[in-house]
């Protein structure tokens, strides 16, 4: 029998990922296109009085869009219908969409925003979850909140005078911002009479159907959504795009058909899209001596900003999280979501679990601080087990061997040396301090209770002209590996190879609904559904008398080929069947939360810095187990690049609100790990697969790294620190700092945790939030060439590297074609550069060389390297990720240095030799980097890879030019993999001799 899960199959795309040849949503090519732009409020409430369109500005050559244009409902279908589309009469929070403008000049249209402005009249407004609960401002029901949860077990109360300790205490957790690196886009075309098309960037193609069929008085049928590739989602494009969508559509309906694109620029997404939610967590623990809980009590508390979106259901997976992997047969924990005037909290990987594990976490080192008792040996004390109770009245009906995982991460960290080692170190003074801490948690695989019933997921699959078979399912490729995990579920259940398989786009004219790309449920629930459409297809022919019994692949080629001649097609579908044994009630949220968990112990040491408070994670251990591995290279990489997000979520993310919006709303302002900040990661998978509900015993995976880097990260700072635990993350140097001396408040530093989770600096308050002026990592400003890369400088948004001192104004080629905008958080105007100057510009032929063919085009001189590639060459390999020169997603070479092409004027560019992504290859021998990135895993969403091989092809040939491969890729950022495949990629591309062919036209150094 043919065995392909377990197997490391290569991912399905890496070919068209590595080459650039892989089509995202700004990648393609629509004529007569008009580009769409969104007209936002600068105020977190008010009332609109009047939009007016200012003078002199040819407002007829535009598409106008504003409320009462729209066809239909004007309301997001979700589980509530509360947000609009466009805000009609109230604004509910900055950056409020409320009219739509479209130009087929995409420079226009964008400065076309500076002409339009908004009469509003200001109310008072909730920014914070204290503002909200005090209930004076009443804007949601007689509470503000959203929705609530109590689940009890027992009574803690009668447990309080039996415990030796009572530990309480309240934990806070910032928001996090996904930053994909591809932005969100869609392009829609619709028509009276004709329907509604669109392609995006998108998660979940069947809820922007249900979102746009009402807005426009549409037969859901009349919808049609195509996925196209995605650069990353992380729960960012589960129904953001319903709006995006929307507008798009919208804007197409009004011009009578014309398609129109919207693409995000950096800012623009970062200002308006959701994030995850704060999250304030209290918690009251009853403990014996020997370390057993004994009670639990908690109050769960999200911000869920201004309207519902999917807080009910981040809500409910937090606090289904929020007790950890512990019994505890008194417990109760509540959980509320507030409404407030920010931009809309929503999905983010991990689902409101990050931030209950984070407290529940922090509160067990606490306690084992207090009881004298390792932390390890007092989670071991509580572990659950194999028919152990969980609060909800679940019962651990699969095999958990929890003491083993957390035997195998301290034997692996070496843990118990290392803390007596740092123990010692801490109180020397003047050296790093070292620190280790671990963290055991779980994450439950699909949606919540009976939300896979009530979801009903189908699936279908058919037989192929080449002898094989296609799956269609809703399910999309955003660099989880979906295609290849259903490819090799499908291949074991037919019994054919991978290369055999098909997967249909997620369209939603052509495939069933499968659900949403959410909840670590694709593997699970989806890939279940291609394991019985398999087993039907081969049961089919088999019963027809076409297949035998025992088969090999060339038998079931040849039975699907003579099948297909003699009866015709032969497809099946099949629709999610429950687990008998799993109940759910929904109204008094007890029973089986989950029909499977997936676990983990992560075991994290850090060095902090005593001078500067910066702390970094040196090592990482991750033991874990989802069930049968179904790809152990893409699972690792989705473990690696999960830890690394948690890093960032640890350490660096922090989102600064003003008036409820993201002030530091650039990827320049906004810290990231990169290859300098990432440490070794050592992942261990073990097994304890899944009875029969799992495809071949296998369970979710996506979202539970997310879940528990970050308490073992604070707990490891904390042992350094001397075991001063700090309750609030990220934890961002000032914020250490403040833990060790309370009493010094520099002027740029935010104080730890206060009621306000709007606390600004005295920095951000007196400057403009999110300007241009922050120096550029691994770029000469004045060229946009990559110089070595630099250590980070962590500038708040709006702040001069030297406080004090006025930002620095950058000299940069896009000086000369400055405009001005007005700020959606302060509606103060101020100055911005057109990314591209506008096409009436004055226009000048410029020749140069690209990929060995020389080219002339004629264009306005400050028109973008990376423009004139994309638009005028039509290379879109190279991706813009943020326009700042900072991702490197936009990386080629020029006359042999890497540039940004995102920051180099193409009159820069007049004579000289450039190499792109697309000129790596020849023909189809890929460059032995392109091939390392296919091989290795180097790779996920793929929207940051053609950058990155630019780059590490680059260094292949100049071996000599970076201290360290770290060091080398640090300006290209990566948001999925946490670069541990592509370093791997990387080592085993230089292992290997030069390439070969030196006459390939994209020499690098030519
Ligand atoms: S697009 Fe990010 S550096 Fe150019
Ligand atoms: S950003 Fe997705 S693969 Fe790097």
């Amino acid at each position: 029998m043919l065995r392909t899960v377990g197997q490391s199959v290569r991912r399905r795309e890496a070919v068209e990922k590595v080459t650039g040849r892989a089509v995202y949503v700004d990648d393609m090519k629509v004529e007569n296109c008009l580009f769409g732009k969104t007209v936002r409020s600068t105020v977190p409430r008010g009332r609109i009085k009047e939009i007016r369109f200012g003078q002199g500005f040819p407002w007829h050559e535009f598409v106008i869009v504003l409320p009462q244009d729209i066809p239909g409902r004007n309301a997001v279908s979700l589980i509530d219908t509360d947000q609009p589309f466009l805000a009609c009469g109230e604004i509910k929070h900055v950056a409020e969409p409320l009219a739509l403008i479209a130009h087929p000049d995409r420079h226009l249209a964008e400065k076309a925003l500076n002409h339009i402005q908004v009469d509003v009249e200001e109310l008072p407004a909730i920014l914070t979850i204290e503002e909200a609960l005090r209930g004076d401002n009443l804007q949601y029901g007689d509470d503000n909140i959203f929705k609530s949860y109590v689940i009890q077990s027992g009574d803690p109360a009668e447990q309080w005078n039996r415990a030796d300790l009572i530990l309480e205490e309240t934990y806070f957790t910032g928001a996090q911002e996904h930053l994909y690196i591809e932005t969100q886009g869609m392009i829609a075309q619709a028509e009276p009479g004709k329907g509604v098309t669109v392609w995006g960037s998108l998660q979940c193609p069947f809820y922007v159907q249900k979102a746009l069929a009402p807005l426009f008085g549409l037969h859901p049928d009349q919808v049609r959504v195509i996925q196209m590739e995605t650069g990353g989602g992380f729960g960012g494009k589960e129904e953001y795009p319903n709006l995006i969508g929307g507008h798009a559509a919208l804007l197409s309906w009004k011009a009578g058909g014309r398609p129109v694109k919207m693409i995000y620029d950096r800012r623009e997404d970062m200002l308006a899209t959701p994030k995850r939610h704060p999250c304030r967590t209290w918690i009251k623990a009853g403990f014996r001596k020997d370390g057993t809980l004994i009670a639990l009590d908690i109050d769960f508390l999200l911000d869920g900003g201004a309207y519902p979106t999917l807080s009910s259901v981040v809500l409910s997976r937090g606090i289904l999280h929020s007790w950890g992997p512990y019994r505890c047969d008194c417990s109760r924990a509540r959980a509320r979501c507030v409404m407030t005037n920010s931009v809309p909290y929503g999905a983010m990987r991990g689902f409101g679990a990050p931030q209950s594990i984070f407290a529940m976490e922090m509160h067990m080192s606490r306690a084992a601080d207090r009881l004298g008792i390792d932390p390890a040996d007092l989670r071991r004390r509580n572990f659950l087990h194999k028919g152990d109770r969980m609060p909800t009245g679940q019962i651990i009906r699969e095999d958990l061997d929890l003491e083993m995982m957390l035997d195998r991460a301290l034997a692996k960290s070496d843990y118990r040396r290392k803390r007596r080692d740092f123990e010692q170190a801490s109180r020397a003074d003047g050296h790093k301090r070292k620190g280790i801490g671990i963290s055991c948690f779980y994450h439950g695989s699909g949606f919540t209770g009976a939300g896979e019933v009530f979801l009903a997921s189908k699936l279908s699959m058919r037989l192929t002209q080449r002898g094989g078979v296609e799956v269609l399912a809703a399910n999309v490729e955003y660099g989880q590996g979906t295609r290849t995990v259903l490819t090799q579920i499908a291949s074991e259940a037919c019994g054919i190879p991978p290369e055999w398989i098909d997967v249909h786009q997620p369209d939603t004219s052509e495939v069933p609904n499968s659900g949403p790309t959410v909840a670590s449920r694709t593997t699970m629930i989806v890939g279940k559904l291609v394991e019985r459409a398999g087993k039907q297809i081969c049961e089919r022919l088999i019963s027809a008398g076409y297949l035998p019994e025992k088969h090999r692949p060339d038998d079931f080629r040849e039975a699907a080929l003579r099948f297909l001649r003699e009866k015709g097609e032969l497809g099946v579908t099949v629709e999610y069947e429950p687990p008998p044994d799993i109940h759910w009630d929904e109204d008094t949220y007890r029973g089986d939360a989950y029909s499977a968990y997936a676990w983990c112990c992560d075991v994290a040491e850090v060095e902090l810095d005593p001078i500067d408070y910066t702390a970094r994670v040196d090592r990482f251990v991750s033991v874990v187990e989802c069930g049968r591995v179904v790809n152990p290279l893409l699972a690792a990489g989705q473990i690696e690049g999960g830890i690394v997000q948690a890093i960032g979520f640890a350490l660096y993310e922090d989102v600064v609100l003003r008036r409820g919006a993201m002030a530091n709303n650039q990827h320049a302002n906004y810290v990231i790990p990169t290859t300098a900040d990432t440490p070794e990661i050592d992942v261990e998978f073990v097994e304890f697969p899944y009875a029969n509900y799992g495809p071949f015993h296998a369970k979710g995976i996506g979202e539970l790294p997310m879940d528990g880097p970050a308490p073992a990260i604070a707990s490891a700072v904390a042992q350094a620190l001397g075991g001063r635990l700090i309750n609030e993350i990220p934890l961002l140097p000032e914020r250490i700092m403040n833990a060790v001396q309370p009493d010094i408040t520099a002027p740029y530093f935010r104080p730890s945790r206060a009621p306000n989770l709007d606390v600004v600096t005295r920095g951000l308050a007196d400057s403009p939030p999110a300007t241009l002026c922050t120096p550029l990592r691994g770029l000469t400003p004045a060229t946009g060439e990559r110089s070595a890369p630099e250590a980070r400088q962590k500038v708040a948004p709006g702040e001069s590297a030297s406080p004090g001192l006025p930002a620095p104004e950058r000299e940069s080629p896009g000086r000369a074609t400055e405009m001005y905008i007005r700020n959606a958080c302060t509606g103060q105007v101020e100055p911005r550069r057109s990314k591209t100057p506008s096409a009436h510009g004055r226009r000048r032929m410029i020749s140069f060389v690209v990929n060995g063919k020389p080219c002339s085009v004629t264009v306005h001189p400050m028109k973008r390297l990376l423009d004139v590639l994309r638009e005028d060459l039509e290379l879109p390999g190279t991706k813009e990720g943020c326009g700042e020169g900072e991702c490197g997603a936009c990386t080629a070479i020029m006359d042999g240095l890497l540039v940004c092409t995102c920051m180099i004027p193409i009159c820069q560019a007049a004579g000289k030799k450039i190499t792109t992504i697309e000129g790596l290859a020849c023909g189809d021998a890929l460059h032995p980097m392109q091939q390392a990135f296919c091989e290795r895993g180097g790779l996920q969403c793929g929207i940051c890879t053609p950058g990155m091989v630019v780059v590490a092809a680059y260094y292949l040939e100049h071996p000599d030019e970076a201290a360290s491969l770290r060091e080398a890729l640090a300006g290209n950022q990566c948001r999925c993999t946490g670069y541990a495949s592509i370093l791997e990629s990387v080592k085993a591309a230089q292992a290997n001799e030069k390439p070969a062919d030196q006459e390939r036209h994209g020499s690098l150094s030519s």
